[in-house]
């Protein structure tokens, strides 16, 4: 391979590298416990040496009463091999890098009165099929690995940013039930709002303030824009991402307390749609049965019993829903305010059930 190519692949393939905090796991995953138990895990693009998604799910094993764990590892990762390991049993032999962990009991391997990480490593150590070389790379779309995505109950990881729509697409392809990290704004991706629209996908509990951490592969010497990686602590910070999840959460069923009454010309009506535009959340109207468009926020705090989605306000997917051509001659929604035509940013068409 020439090398300025090579170089080429690496580094975008070194774009996928951002692994996910413990902390951040432990926070979402909490709220869908009962998920787990009798199930059979399935983590697809976790090196179980390297990813906290295998640590959750294999540290916690037991109590989460899980039936099955799998875990599997892209060969084709620049870094696999480079890191420092979560927990410490050997690996396989550095030539073939693509293997699964398959754990279906975690008992007091080593012991010593209690069964935490440590029997797990020894499990890995000391027993034969636990720890299995992949025929192919371990990429997600290989053939053994969509068998082993029929096997599984339930998808858990952060996938490849660069191949979400297509990550997400086999799950739901393979109808399985999903909880995955991605990008904030793949909520736009003519693949995936649909999902959104139609109440088979919707957004998890969320980053700490919308702030996702990560850490990086040792010595990357990628170049992010100031203010994203902190040499102090070695993580790169995200605005932009999103937990996406077909389980269901308390959280879509809570309603929003409206309190504000419509009153005429307080909102811009589009001049391009039949909708009025509701710029903040905290003013949707409590009394306005007709369409209404507001930011993507509102997907944070949507509840399926109370809110109607009925599409999105710009691109292919507004002219599905009857967006006009705009005094630009797309089909963005847009309002006239003080004579001048402009478009707002990013709106979803909701309406609200009576
Ligand atoms: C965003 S990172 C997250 C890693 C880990 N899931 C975590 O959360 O810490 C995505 C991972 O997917 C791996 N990957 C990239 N392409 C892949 C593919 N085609 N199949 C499986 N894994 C892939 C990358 O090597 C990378 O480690």
């Amino acid at each position: 391979m020439a090398g300025n190519k090579a170089l080429g692949d690496a580094k975008s393939a070194k774009k996928d590298e951002f692994y996910t905090q413990l902390c951040d796991i432990e926070a979402e995953l909490r709220h869908y416990t009962r998920f787990f138990r009798g199930k059979s895990v399935l983590c697809n693009c976790d090196d179980p040496y390297e990813s906290n998604f295998f640590y959750y799910f294999a540290s916690r094993f037991n109590d989460l009463g899980l039936k099955k764990l799998v875990a599997t590892c892209y060969d084709g990762s620049p870094v696999a091999y480079t890191q420092l390991d979560l927990f410490d049993a050997p690996k396989p032999r550095r030539e073939r890098r693509a293997y699964k962990i398959v754990i279906t009991e975690v008992g007091d391997e080593n012991g010593d009165g209690t069964v935490d990480i440590a029997d797990v490593e020894c499990l890995v150590r000391n027993r034969k099929n636990v720890l299995s070389l992949l025929d192919g790379n371990g990429d997600f779309r290989s053939p053994e690995c969509v068998a082993l995505l029929d096997e599984a109950d339930v998808v858990v990881t952060n996938p490849p940013f660069s191949l979400f729509r297509e990550y997400l697409s086999l799950l739901v392809q393979h109808k399985k039930k999903f909880l995955i990290i991605g990008p904030q704004n793949a909520i736009h991706y003519k693949e995936v709002f649909p999902l959104i629209r139609d109440n088979e996908m919707w957004l998890g509990y969320g980053f700490n303030n919308g702030n996702a951490f990560f850490s990086i592969p040792n010595g990357d010497s990628r170049d992010f824009a100031d203010g994203v990686y902190d040499p102090a602590t070695g993580l790169v910070k995200f605005r932009n991402c999103a937990w996406f999840t077909n389980l269901d959460t308390t959280k879509r069923h809570e309603e929003m307390i409206l309190t504000r009454a419509l009153a005429e010309g307080d909102y811009p009506k589009y001049d391009n749609f039949d909708a009025i535009d509701v710029a903040n959340l905290d003013d949707i109207p409590k009394d306005y049965d007709g369409l209404m468009g507001v930011p993507d926020t509102f997907l944070t705090k949507y509840n399926p019993d109370q809110f109607e989605i009925i599409g999105i306000g710009s691109g292919y997917l507004a002219k599905q829903i009857g967006v006009g051509k705009n005094y630009r001659g797309r089909t963005d929604i847009a309002y006239t305010i003080d004579g001048k035509p402009r478009c707002p940013y990013s709106r979803i068409i909701i309406r609200r059930k009576r």
